[in-house]
């Protein structure tokens, strides 16, 4: 993974999703004593573990912050700043999800919360208890790709007159009751849990948001490597690094193509998905895949 950031000793790099610091720790391994690495996540219980290692580095930046601060901090880090690359490793960590107290995971019983940044937004049990079922259709449709998306939201308006949905369990019972085993290997509540989380977290605004201010940030030659976890982000991180890697096609076919309306991105190979033994490793990197861009110099006007 970290080839594809293709790090100089002495560059300036961001990693937008710091987590546990896993990738961050192996950036540092290459970077020299004039490099510098701008780490951000938006769940304050990432920055707290960071520990002495991250804070006393004087390579590191850490700040509390999503993707759609990313240009303010790159901002207050130095005005201008431009980066030699910039790794988002989009989803929850391992820690947010095994922790049953943040409510994602529908195999241990917690609250029903899933904020990435518990200070921030609506909890998703807020959103289960107070929207219309239609509106939970379209989450658990738009977000989640569920079949059962309609039943599901019908189930959940009529049993929570009754009982408020706020525990993780007691909503994946009641799915796994409506709306029973239909995909091998996967339990029947895997798709409105992603969709509530994805939409708890404006996840794909969060992303758009991100990736425009990454790009404007990104140095010529620098490397955007994004890895995503469903098809939903993957998806707009392709497009986004497509539009951005063809002219404008305002002016397709002209001869001549000024400046603004030029490729901005060069892709870097097609997306990689990661080989066996890491998935050994890591079972959560199954789904994963990596797309790689690199920042195309600027043509004088
Ligand atoms: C898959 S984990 C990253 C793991 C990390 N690369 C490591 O090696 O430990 C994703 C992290 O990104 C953070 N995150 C997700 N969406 C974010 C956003 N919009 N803004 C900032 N951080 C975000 C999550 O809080 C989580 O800690």
């Amino acid at each position: 993974m970290l080839a594809a950031l293709n790090i100089r000793g002495g560059g300036v790099y961001l990693d937008a999703t710091f987590g546990r610091g896993g990738h961050a720790g192996a950036i540092l391994e290459k970077l020299m004593a004039d490099g510098r690495l701008l780490c951000l996540d938006r769940d304050a219980a990432a920055i707290a573990a960071a520990g002495a290692g991250f804070a006393a580095d004087p390579r590191v930046t850490l700040r509390l912050a999503p993707f759609s601060s990313l240009a303010a901090a790159a901002e207050a880090l130095r005005p201008g700043l431009a980066f030699d690359g910039i790794l988002f490793d989009l989803g929850v960590s391992s820690p947010q999800l095994d922790d049953a107290q943040r409510g994602f995971s529908f195999m241990q019983d917690g609250p029903l919360d899933m904020r990435m940044n518990r200070d921030d937004g609506v909890s998703a049990a807020e959103v289960v208890n107070g929207a219309a079922a239609e509106e939970l259709a379209r989450i658990f449709r738009d977000y989640g790709e569920e079949r059962f998306a309609g039943r599901i939201a019908r189930a959940i308006v009529n049993d929570r007159a009754a009982r408020p949905f706020l525990r993780t369990l007691q909503l994946a019972e009641m799915i796994a009751r409506v709306a029973p085993t239909r995909e091998r290997h996967k339990h029947p509540a895997t798709r409105v849990f992603q969709a509530l989380r994805i939409h708890v977290n404006r996840e794909l605004e969060e992303l758009a948001a991100g990736l425009d201010a990454a790009l404007a940030r990104l140095a010529p030659g620098g490397r955007l490597a994004v890895i995503s976890f469903h098809s939903l982000e993957d998806r707009l991180v392709k497009r986004f690094m497509r539009r951005h890697a063809s002219p404008d096609p305002m002016y397709a076919g002209l001869p001549d193509i000024p400046p603004h309306a030029r490729p901005r991105l060069r892709l870097i190979g097609r997306s990689i998905e990661p080989g066996e033994a890491e998935v050994a490793r890591n079972p959560r990197a199954r789904s994963a895949r990596l797309r790689v861009a690199e920042r195309l110099a600027v043509a004088a006007a």
